[in-house]
């Protein structure tokens, strides 16, 4: 699938390999311990995907042959901020690339007086206005909740282009939202769903990626 009308947008290859994995977590017949391994996978490639988008500095080393390999290493620090509870699900994979990763949380949940999101709780690294941050959560709905996030970001001082916003599955009008607030935020994603139903549930989608990750 093409990213032409977005902005911002970072796809990752539609190779078969991905529409396998995405074919068996929207399966709804899938176990509970297959959802997480091939989520985690997918999960694994979308942190591979935002690391290429950090800045680098020429950097020559020499090997074992006593020959000289210019390459290059990573400038910056990162850290990764998990919408919780179902951004927490994509924590393991971020270790998993990146030792030691400091990873903050923001808790987003809807406010029975008002029926609006609203912030309840947030633990963010005090450096975070000098990291590069993955803001991690599986599914862009509405935006509502990552706006909100992404709001609290901004407001401590990170710059909307240090921000890369990694989820699994995105509607195009959770994009359109999303982008209208923060066009400088990257967002990086493996598939991107026509649309919402009426219970605000991406379409296909795979339902309540929470529940079928830490619940069912
Ligand atoms: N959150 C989910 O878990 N699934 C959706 O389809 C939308 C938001």
């Amino acid at each position: 699938m093409s990213t032409e009308p977005f902005k911002n947008v970072r796809l990752l290859p539609q190779t078969n390999q991905l529409l396998g994995l995405y074919t068996i977590i929207r399966d709804k017949n899938t176990t509970r311990p297959n959802f997480i391994f091939y989520a985690d996978r997918i999960i694994r490639l979308l942190v591979e995907e935002g690391l290429n988008y950090l800045p680098v500095e020429p950097c020559v080393v020499e090997t074992d042959t006593n020959e000289k390999f210019e390459g290059c290493s990573f400038l910056g620090k990162i850290c990764g901020v998990s919408i919780v509870r179902a951004g927490e699900s994509m924590e393991q994979g971020l270790r998993d690339c990146c030792r030691s990763v400091r990873i903050g949380k923001i808790l987003i949940q809807r406010d029975e007086e008002t029926a609006q999101p609203k912030l309840f709780f947030e633990k963010l690294p005090t450096d975070i206005a000098n990291r590069y941050v993955f803001l991690l959560d599986p599914m862009l709905a509405t935006g509502g909740s990552a706006i909100m996030a992404t709001d609290v970001l901004i407001k401590r001082g990170v710059k909307p282009e240090r921000i890369f916003f990694l989820n699994l599955i995105c509607s195009k009008e959770g994009v359109d939202r999303y982008h209208a607030a923060f066009p400088d935020v990257t967002i990086v994603t493996g598939a991107i769903d026509e649309g919402l139903d009426e219970n605000r549930y991406l379409k296909p989608g795979l339902g309540d990626f929470g529940d079928r990750y830490y619940c069912l």
